[in-house]
């Protein structure tokens, strides 16, 4: 397993390119499974997830290249094509149930290990079911398998939001399923993050029929079959608000390229209340800190509102305010895991329910720390390049499933960050 070494207190200058979005690519590989032949995924990510899903679409039977320099998936689904998505994989990636819908779709079959939970949370698939069920698929749960069959899926009016709000996962999953049922279906309470739109981008240039792009009634009228396309990946948006404030928290100079403006309008708007400078060109922007940062209460939303994703990413920049911050995870229940290890290097902060009491302190102070999701690790590199010292984020495996070389692109704006073996 590899570590990242981290020497704290250097300002970020330069530039840095952000990649295409992991939450895209991996339901758009998946939905290759609803024809047969050549489909084109340009601006794919060189990240462990996208890996991981490359070997489930091989597992299946199709033949995926990924063209690393040309950042481009070749995926050939001609031929026979398997219907079950193995445990070995689904436990590596939950996304792995992406395959449900289409394989239920396409092939009328599925037995796709139920995702188990993980840090962040219990992670349910019941919208996932539900939907599949209510367009007509038998669903059995055997052996730590979803078992699922139908003649034909029969399009149907289906609502989708969930205790926690809408699903990104379910409204995709459900949305390819219904691609090819027989009829219309119409799915409420669908979620709007971008990576929802860009999946419909790609289904509808595969010949799918679905309208109400961007808002939560999509409606889908189901087609005989579709056909292989190509698509361009959005720009990870998460990837962006990351190094917006690794920008800020280094007190630094960044321009950040290769963003979707629109995307990020939430996460830059608490970053400028928190007195980052941010200036805005075509599809780039200018980052800078200004000595101080002000704290500032924060409450996580589905989109439009401040991601979930970019929550812990957040905490780590308010551990070094000027004041006493609020930040209150309402999407997952065990969204908290960077807390601790942050405390560990100086911060002050304390778990009260679903939301966490920052109080801001001068500086933090580097020592190991455990990386644990994705996205808790990010916060931890970013505690690292601000801290008093030498920090050592173990088990980056985790953010090497989201983030493609984070240590270089940070090491090219002058951070003082290098990978090691444990
Ligand atoms: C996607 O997960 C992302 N993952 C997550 O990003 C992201 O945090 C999440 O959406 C929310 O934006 C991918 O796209 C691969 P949900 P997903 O279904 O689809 C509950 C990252 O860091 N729910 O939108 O699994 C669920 O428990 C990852 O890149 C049900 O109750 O999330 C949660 O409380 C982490 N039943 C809420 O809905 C269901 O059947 C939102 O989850 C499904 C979800």
């Amino acid at each position: 397993m590899d570590k990242f070494v981290i020497e704290g207190g250097n300002p970020l200058n330069g530039e840095v390119e952000i990649s295409g979005a992991k939450n895209a690519v991996l339901p758009m590989m998946a939905a290759s499974l609803l024809t047969e032949g050549k489909s084109i995924i340009r601006n794919v990510p060189n990240v462990q997830d996208v890996m991981t899903m490359k070997e489930m679409l091989e597992t299946l039977g199709a033949d995926v290249s990924f063209l690393r320099e040309k950042k481009q998936l070749i995926i050939d689904t001609t031929g026979t094509i398997g219907y079950e998505a193995p445990y070995e994989i689904v436990k590596k990636m939950r996304a792995g149930y992406y395959v449900l819908g289409p394989l239920l779709a396409k092939q009328h079959r599925a037995r796709v290990s139920l995702p188990g939970g993980c840090a962040i949370g219990a992670r349910p698939v019941d919208l996932h079911l539900k939907g599949m069920k209510e367009l007509g698929a038998e669903i059995d749960i055997k052996n730590g398998y979803i078992e699922a069959s139908c003649d034909k899926l029969k399009g149907d009016y289906i609502y989708l939001m969930g205790k926690n709000g809408t699903s990104v996962g379910a409204t995709i999953n459900v949305m390819m399923a219904s691609t090819l049922a027989d009829g219309k279906t119409v799915i409420e309470g669908a979620a709007l993050e971008p990576e929802v739109e860009n999946v419909v981008q790609f289904l509808n240039k595969m010949g799918a029929k679905i309208k109400g792009i961007g808002t939560q009634h999509l409606e889908i009228e189901g087609v005989k079959e579709l056909h292989p396309a190509e698509i361009e990946v959005i720009p990870d948006r998460i990837e962006a608000g990351t190094f917006a404030v690794a920008g800020i928290i280094t007190n630094g100079d960044i321009t950040i390229k290769n963003v979707n403006l629109l995307h990020i309008e939430t996460i830059l708007n608490k970053l400028k209340e928190v007195g980052g400078k941010i200036s805005i060109g075509d599809n780039e922007i200018s980052v800078r800190g200004n000595g101080g940062i002000i704290s500032t209460d924060l409450t996580v939303a589905p989109y439009p509102g401040f991601p979930t994703d970019m929550q812990a990413q957040f905490m780590a920049l308010m551990t070094v305010a000027d004041g006493i911050s609020v930040i209150t995870e309402t999407i997952f229940e065990n969204r908290f895991m960077h807390v601790l290890e942050l405390n560990r290097m100086g911060a002050d902060i304390v778990i009260d329910g679903s939301s966490a009491v920052v109080k801001g302190v001068k500086n933090l102070y580097g020592c190991p720390v455990m990386a644990s999701d994705l996205r808790a690790s990010a916060a931890l590199v970013l505690a690292g390049l601000s801290a008093v010292g030498k920090t050592d984020v173990h088990r980056v495996y985790h953010i090497d499933r989201g983030y493609e070389k984070i240590e270089e692109k940070l090491e090219r704006l002058g951070g003082k960050i290098w990978r090691e073996k444990e």
